[in-house]
């Protein structure tokens, strides 16, 4: 069945089963590998994306669910105010480890930033804590949120 989506910002028509997931829909048929699979099951939060501003499991997201809205990928928080913010912070702290997870933590990141630019550390807790990480970086996501916060209330 024929579904037509918007993907940052560019509207593709693809061809899949209803129920098959929007993460597959990104990887296999739209070639957007930024997006990972982890778990399969909304636990592990490897595969966040954003559907209208809000952090998505797109594992467990069918593609028939999403309709007209904006889905925003990795591929693309860059150009967004906050992404833009949450990926330099990351850079300047040095918080990826191996990566796989690290997509997934700056979408929900970039999505906490956009709604709360002065997010507490209960918040960024909220808002984080469905996104694991093999490799520990918790300490350095944490820190990299708040000096991105603090990037945008000086306005750099
Ligand atoms: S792959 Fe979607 S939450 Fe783990
Ligand atoms: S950086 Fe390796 S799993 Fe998070």
């Amino acid at each position: 069945m024929a579904f037509t989506i918007k993907v940052n910002g560019t509207t593709h028509s693809v061809d899949v089963d209803g129920d098959t997931p929007l993460l597959w829909v990104l990887r296999d048929v739209l070639g957007m590998t930024g997006t990972k699979f982890g778990c399969g099951m909304a636990l592990c939060g490897a595969c966040t994306v954003h559907i209208d501003g809000a952090p998505t499991r797109s594992c467990v997201t069918s593609i028939d669910s999403v309709g007209t809205s904006e889905i925003t990928t990795i591929e693309a928080i860059g150009t967004t105010a906050a992404g833009a913010k949450i990926q330099k912070a990351w850079l300047d702290l040095e918080v990826v480890q191996c990566g796989y997870c690290q997509s997934g933590q700056i979408m929900s990141a970039s999505a906490l930033l956009a709604s709360n630019p002065r997010p507490t550390d209960a918040d960024i807790d909220g808002a984080m804590s469905g996104n694991i990480c093999r490799c520990g970086t918790y300490i350095r996501i944490r820190e990299a949120i708040k000096q991105a916060a603090q990037s945008s209330r000086q306005g750099g």
